[in-house]
């Protein structure tokens, strides 16, 4: 049946993003012809977010809503933890029986529309009535009781989108379900899919044991989800995809490589021809340094005299000495290897020599997050550790802050890092995915400091750079400017999301 599918269609060519012609919009678009998207992911802001993930859900469809070219809509679950002020405004719209290998369960739908996109919500409360989105021991039956209730609910309301745009491992089965059962219904023959991979390290693996009676898959199409002797969710997703993408051109590159690719490089050889990278953007409403709520002051990339403000302040806040003239040095970030902390443990004693103070808010592994509660308490009056999770801080450390340290082994895009700069706190990343096609380095006349090797000293070196430059008050401020301009918005990479939906319809 895959063999079928994939003969079918015609491949989407790889183009990297930069090369890639902003593609036109089509001449005139009606309701009758705007093209109908479908976002199947497991988490949208601003109804849940655990992550980046939910974010990119979240402003990518609005921004793609707001084109006026297409009909847009999202599904998630709906976990118990949606947030109140939205749930109370969901409207009930019918309930059917999803059938999953023998299982036989309800599943309610709940409708939110919000800024032309309509949001779906798929009830069941055995699966979703739990804290949090994920971690449980069933989540791989919960996500393909979500992934085959999607597609049973297309039928029940009767819209059947031009694509279904599954994202990660959690919404793989849907273009799974798809390309091995559905399409061969009328109504859903036409139903193109692309799968974006957020994260390549989360692929969504099981035993080959419950191919049937946990993921209702039949042995014909063992060999699409089959890779390294267990079920590989993302690895079958992008073999039944007509295209496939990631968060940024050159972590797209990278996942080619067996160094960033956690086993998954061969498939992404094998498929490379229909795969893109699209950098992420966010939404400049949401994060407005001009209009945040959650800042000690706002300012503006005209006006960015108040950003003194919000350090002063955060370093009240913090216990600090309130010093203008030391640079606070921040991370914001879940405390896991892959995000660089081996270099930051390697370095950050001989970087606190200088005059300098470092914010870290974060939580993570508990090697990480002891080592870092036990700096704070050897510096004080220098490290400030903040071990927990802290939407209003973080917008205080994100304006407050003067460098914003983010030196990830991987990066598929990274969003802290465009935030960071919006409120004019500088970036000094690794050149690494979204990271290097984000920010590029000051002694090139870009928006941030960069490096290129996972190396502690190399970090280091940057690092004292960043400080030369911050001493020299001028310079920080046109650099300053030039972060808070660079444009992170969604203008640039939602159009070539519509060059990829136009190519795959082509196909
Ligand atoms: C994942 C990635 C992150 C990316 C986000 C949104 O969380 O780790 O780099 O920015 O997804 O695509």
């Amino acid at each position: 049946m895959a063999t079928k599918s994939k003969k079918a269609t015609k491949p989407v060519e790889t183009v990297p993003c930069e090369a890639m012609p902003a593609p036109e919009a089509p001449a005139e678009i009606t309701v009758e012809t705007k093209k109908k998207i479908l976002f199947v992911a497991s988490e949208a802001a601003p109804f849940i977010a655990t992550g980046g993930l939910a974010e990119v859900i979240g402003s990518l469809s609005k921004a793609l809503g707001a084109s006026g070219h297409y009909d847009v809509r999202v599904i998630i679950p709906l976990y118990q933890d949606i947030r109140k002020e939205y749930r109370k405004d969901l409207r009930y719209i019918g309930n059917l029986n999803v059938r999953l290998a023998w299982r036989n369960q309800y599943c309610g739908i709940f409708e939110y529309r919000a800024d032309n996109v309509t949001y779906y919500f798929v009830d069941n409360e055995y699966y979703f009535k739990r804290p949090g989105c994920y971690g449980y021991y069933d989540d791989g039956e919960r996500f393909a009781f979500f992934c085959r209730a999607v597609l049973e609910i297309l039928g029940y309301i009767g819209f059947y989108p031009d694509i279904l745009h599954c994202h990660d491992w959690q919404a793989a089965l849907a273009a799974i379900y798809l390309k091995t059962g559905y399409c061969y219904r009328p109504e859903y023959q036409f139903i193109r899919s692309v799968f974006t991979i957020h994260n390549i390290e989360y692929q969504g693996k099981y035993s080959l044991d419950i191919l049937g009676d946990l993921f209702g898959l039949g042995e014909e199409h063992r060999h699409l989800v089959e890779y390294d002797n267990c079920i590989n969710l993302m690895k079958g997703a992008i073999e039944v995809s007509e295209a496939f993408s990631t968060v940024s051109p050159s972590y797209a590159d990278e996942i080619k490589y067996p160094y960033y690719s956690h086993g998954l490089d061969p498939i992404i050889r094998r498929n490379e021809f229909k795969l893109r990278g699209i950098l992420n953007g966010i939404d400049p409403d949401y994060y407005n340094p001009e209009t945040d709520t959650a800042l000690f002051a706002n300012y503006s990339a005209e006006h960015p005299e108040n950003k003194a403000v919000c350090k002063e302040e955060l370093q009240k806040m913090l216990g600090l000495p309130v010093r203008a003239d030391a640079p606070i040095v921040a991370m914001i970030s879940r405390l896991v290897g892959h995000k660089g902390f081996d270099l930051v443990k390697g370095v950050i004693e001989q970087a606190l020599q200088r005059d300098m103070q470092f914010v870290l808010l974060g939580t993570g592994d508990s090697a990480y997050e002891n080592y870092f509660s036990d700096l704070a308490r050897r510096y004080p009056g220098k490290v400030v550790s903040v071990i927990s999770f802290n939407a209003d801080l973080s917008r205080k450390i994100y304006s407050g802050a003067d460098i914003f340290l983010m030196p990830s082994k991987s990066e598929p895009c990274g969003l802290s890092q465009m935030i960071a700069s919006r409120y004019g706190t500088i970036a000094l990343v690794r050149e690494t995915g979204g990271l290097k096609d984000s920010i590029t380095p000051y002694g090139a006349g870009g928006n941030g400091f960069t490096f290129h090797d996972y190396n502690a000293n190399d970090m280091l070196y940057v690092l004292n750079e960043a400080f030369g430059v911050y001493a020299c008050k001028e310079e920080w401020k046109k650099l300053v400017k030039k972060a808070m301009e660079t444009d992170f918005t969604w203008s640039t990479s939602a159009s070539y999301y519509e060059g990829l939906y136009r190519d795959v319809l082509k196909s």
